[in-house]
């Protein structure tokens, strides 16, 4: 399997992504059992069928360490110098409080050192509380970091369009901010993607595949009871669904995706994806891998020869029209995290 062209996208000036990433919160053992080796060995199969790019973060039990794991692999298989195929994109979530350059420094050398890497491609920061504005301080010794070449390029993840815009007019140099964007939680359209286009910033949207509600396997099945939503994502997107609708609404939903497919023979996943990847301001959408345990690269694939029509999208409108308004309801971007 390879991938086209339209499935890579220019991030920045250096760095050319593919437009879904691998996600690895799925890898923290909060979602399954992970076998390493396994593990490790089939991140060659997604970097070989084009999936070169994994989002990851310093919380995400071993996902930085298995990227460590995956170069020496890597290496040992292809040689060093073709290591710069690899992007690797982690976070930073600290814990709130004083943000002392030592502090930022030291989180930054304990990813570098797990990673394997002497300069991380991308680090998203994430921040807890607004009242505490130590988060600008945070940002400051980043940018120190970048600077003095620990880090390529600066992002964020889950911050709103009101500390977005406090953060660029501070002249942090940010070039992505990632949070959730899917067919049902449409929050970003609001603000953020009007800001990100005025400001040359792009998302990366997670959450997408509603941890796999999204999909054939749920349609036309009765509500899940908790128990049955064994990964926290599944708990975590089912929370989300009942926020924006219900299941008998998700199961329209569904059935106008399957719908639409069926016409371009592909799977509802892929409509999903499809659909938020060409939403203005989306550079790529980041769609967990249980490595080792389950395995979409083929039908993930086929996101990139889908084109949806006016029709398709008409559709799809009918049904999200019926959906309670989550900006209301929950706020802006990343506000699930603070309220
Ligand atoms: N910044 C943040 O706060 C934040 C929060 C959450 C996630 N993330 C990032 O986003 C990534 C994505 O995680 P997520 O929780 O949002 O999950 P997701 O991508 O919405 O769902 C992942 C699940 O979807 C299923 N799936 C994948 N491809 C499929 C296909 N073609 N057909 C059917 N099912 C498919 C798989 O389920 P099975 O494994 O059961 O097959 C997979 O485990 C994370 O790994 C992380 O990198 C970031």
């Amino acid at each position: 399997m390879s991938l086209p062209p339209s499935s890579r996208f220019r991030f920045t000036a250096d760095l050319t992504i593919c437009r879904i990433l691998n996600g690895m919160w799925q890898v923290s053992g909060a979602h399954g059992a992970i076998d390493t080796l396994r593990a490790v060995d089939e991140m060659l199969a997604y970097h070989e069928a084009g999936f070169t790019t994994w989002d990851l973060a310093d919380h995400y039990g071993p996902a930085e360490d298995f990227i460590g794991n995956f170069r020496r692999l890597f290496a040992a298989r292809y040689g060093t110098e073709r290591l710069a195929e690899i992007q690797a994109f982690t976070k930073w979530v600290p814990h709130p409080g004083r943000m002392t350059r030592r502090i930022v420094e030291n989180a930054i050398d304990v990813s570098l050192s797990r990673m394997g890497v002497e300069r991380l491609d991308l680090l998203q920061f994430h921040w807890w509380d607004y009242s505490d504005e130590s988060y600008l301080e945070a940002l400051d010794h980043l940018a120190d970091l970048r600077q003095e070449g620990k880090i390529r390029h600066l992002a964020l993840t889950n911050f709103d369009t009101e500390r977005l815009r406090i953060i660029v007019d501070h002249g942090i140099p940010i070039v992505s901010n990632q949070v959730q964007y899917s067919l049902i939680d449409r929050r970003p359209e609001a603000r953020m993607a009007g800001f990100c286009r005025e400001h040359e910033l792009t998302l990366l949207a997670y959450g997408t595949l509603l941890g796999g509600l999204l999909s054939e396997k749920y349609l036309g099945r009765p509500e899940p009871r908790r128990s049955e939503l064994n990964t926290a994502s599944l708990q975590k997107y089912k929370n989300m669904l009942d926020a924006w609708g219900d299941w008998v609404l998700f199961q329209e939903l569904l059935a106008v995706l399957q719908q639409i497919a069926n016409k371009h023979k592909v799977s509802i996943a892929n409509i999903g994806v499809r659909y938020v990847l060409d939403r203005p301001a989306v550079a790529g959408v980041i769609v967990g891998a249980r490595l080792g345990m389950a395995q979409h690269l083929a039908d993930n694939a086929r996101v990139f020869g889908v084109k949806l029509d006016a029709d398709d999208l008409g559709m799809i409108e009918s049904v999200l029209a019926r959906s309670r308004d989550l900006i209301t309801l929950i706020g802006d971007c990343g506000d699930e995290y603070r309220s």
